[in-house]
């Protein structure tokens, strides 16, 4: 094997040669723009620990999806904060309810110019805050009642116009019940992500503040996943492509690369990763304090997420990247 002096790795690190050699590109083709849209209120509202993120008012909603369709954005991952939260998180699936008013006045808005993916979850429409039906008694949250619910939320989505869905909840069984529910509802061609391993993770707390979903007793760690294990994330994606999923999601994202990496390898399926509310909290407050440049910062974390196999990035910062990238 040919060893320095004859190799020297610096030859191709530099000027333009450096591009010519670049293995992995972010694009615009990869973003997806995260839009809480709240049905409680009436003006723009800034999350707090989300600096330069917003809940919208259903009136604000189609202005923001012109504003990431003009950018060049090509998709949309929509969470809503509903007026009325019970037990059975009866207002998520209702046709006026806000995610399902909120998909019909950004596709009248912009109509194919935009993939509109909805988030199908209890949490934000329960009272106690979980990602399904609860046995109070047990304080458990039950898994088959709540996948008839998952499937109702899904075909109202689907019937709003939505163009694809995301299952967040890690029930089992869920994108198995989603997807036969939209096949008879005749929503046959209608895509899911799933987020098929999705870890109990800390750095979800500044999201439950954007989107009102914190929880009454407990935590969710009798669905999501221990972030501890790889394995198993395998054996979740694969159950989930098993059950007729379109696109696998990893989430969080870069905590996670290793998982991102696996599956994408492991599965070869479109691969997608969520960078959450932590992650921009964390690269946010450290560019606040002078800390870290965050244009740099943020665009290589992110390449990074697309060097362990992601296809797709959800986050935050999608619309800074792609005033930067055009
Ligand atoms: C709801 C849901 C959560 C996130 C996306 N969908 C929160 C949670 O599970 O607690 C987190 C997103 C983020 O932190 O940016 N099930």
């Amino acid at each position: 094997m040919l060893m320095f002096p004859e190799i020297r790795m610096r030859r191709l690190r530099k000027g333009k040669i450096r591009n010519l050699v670049r293995e992995n590109l972010l694009s615009l083709d990869d973003l997806v723009h995260p839009i809480f849209v709240d049905e409680t209120i009436e003006d723009i509202q800034e999350i707090s620990s989300m600096p330069g993120v917003y809940r919208f008012p259903l009136s604000e909603v189609a202005k923001e999806a012109r504003e990431v369709t003009e950018l060049g954005i090509p998709a949309v991952i929509l969470f809503g904060i509903p007026g009325h939260k019970d037990a059975e998180g009866s207002s998520a699936y209702g046709e006026h309810d806000v995610i399902q008013e909120a998909v019909r006045r950004i596709k009248a808005e912009v109509g194919d110019e935009l993939v509109v993916i909805t988030d199908i979850c209890m949490c934000e429409y329960t009272d106690h805050g979980h990602c399904g039906i609860v046995d109070f008694a047990a304080e458990e949250v039950l898994n088959d009642p709540t996948l008839e619910i998952l499937g109702k939320i899904a075909v109202s989505h689907a019937r709003a116009g939505a163009d694809m869905v995301a299952p967040s909840g890690m029930m089992d069984g869920m994108v198995g019940a989603i997807r036969r529910t939209l096949d008879e509802h005749g929503f046959e061609t209608l895509p899911i992500m799933s987020y098929a391993a999705k870890f109990h993770s800390s750095f979800y707390g500044p999201f439950r503040e954007a989107a009102d979903s914190g929880y009454s007793f407990g935590d969710r760690s009798s669905y999501q996943m221990d972030p501890a294990n790889s394995d198993e994330a395998l054996r979740e994606a694969a159950l989930d492509v098993a059950e007729g999923a379109d696109i696998l999601m990893v989430k969080p994202a870069l905590p996670y690369l290793d998982i991102v990496y696996r599956v994408k390898h492991e599965l070869e399926m479109p691969t997608a990763a969520y960078a959450v509310s932590g992650e921009y909290a964390m690269l946010k407050a450290a560019a606040a304090n002078g800390w870290l440049d965050e244009e740099k910062t943020v665009y290589e974390a992110l390449l990074s997420i697309k060097r362990a196999g992601a296809d797709i990035i959800i986050t935050y910062f999608a619309k800074d990247i792609a005033r930067r990238l055009r």
